[in-house]
């Protein structure tokens, strides 16, 4: 089973799929969020909502562990995850769409593994999957889309407020290329479940203190809807290639 993880204003991908199964699943985290399974091209597709359809959990409220193993009970194999974000860089303008590729986790009370209670560490040389990012790539050629970057540095943070000034040089001078606060622990989790994990990050601003502009959500929101249909595009190609 393919797993989708939409982020804000993804809030259901489904095209014209028959029969759309809806579930919450329980889980020893708590219920999920609510999970849409159908068929395209002859392959059974998840779609989750991250923050749920209403988005109604913030950033740092989300059920990142429920939503995982929710995924993984259902046999979920490879998630694309999408996640709007801001650009750390000025040549990495708002529209971009960046497949990340490696991270740097600067979130703070999240319950972040499935180990609480065991000694396990988790490798993460590769932070994120190649195979799938590979089959995004060579999905991308075939989609009419503008600015693709093929990699990149996520940092993740806590929220649920914008970072300030400091903060985005800091993030600058370290490598980091975009800055969100839902991409982790979610990777993490799905490594820890095995699961070839991938995320679309869809650049909505400039950080803080890059553009001049005041940021607000509905910048956020306003991106996120007129990149919508593409991002969709995009993980319709790689599902059916
Ligand atoms: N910072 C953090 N998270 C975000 C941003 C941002 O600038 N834009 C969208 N999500």
């Amino acid at each position: 089973m393919f797993g989708i993880i939409g982020g804000s204003g993804i809030y259901d991908i489904v095209k014209d799929a028959g029969s759309v199964e809806k579930r919450i699943i329980e889980t020893p985290y708590g219920d999920s969020s609510e999970i849409s399974i159908f068929e395209i091209y002859d392959k059974e597709v998840a779609f989750m909502p991250r923050h749920s359809g209403d988005h109604s959990f913030p950033p740092h409220k989300i059920n990142y562990r429920a939503n995982i193993w929710a995924l993984a009970t259902l046999n979920v194999k490879q998630i694309i995850a999408t996640n709007a974000v801001g650009s750390l860089k000025r040549e990495i303008p708002p529209g971009s769409l960046v497949l990340v590729s490696d991270f740097m986790d600067f979130t703070s009370k999240r319950e972040k593994t499935f180990y609480d209670n065991e000694v396990i560490h988790v490798d993460v040389t590769e932070p994120y999957c190649n195979r799938l990012r590979s089959h995004i790539i060579a999905s991308s050629d075939t989609i009419s889309t503008t600015d693709f970057i093929a990699k990149g540095v996520y940092v993740g943070t806590e929220g649920p407020r914008f970072e300030s000034p400091a903060e985005v040089r800091m993030f600058q001078k370290l490598g980091g290329d975009v800055v969100g606060m839902t991409g982790l622990p979610e990777a993490v989790l799905a490594k820890e479940k095995e699961i070839c994990y991938s995320s679309i990050c869809l650049v909505s601003n400039y950080a803080a203190s890059i553009s001049p502009n005041k940021l607000t959500m509905d910048e956020v929101i306003e991106i996120m809807d007129i990149k919508k249909l593409e991002i969709i595009d995009l993980i319709y190609k790689t599902i059916e290639n």
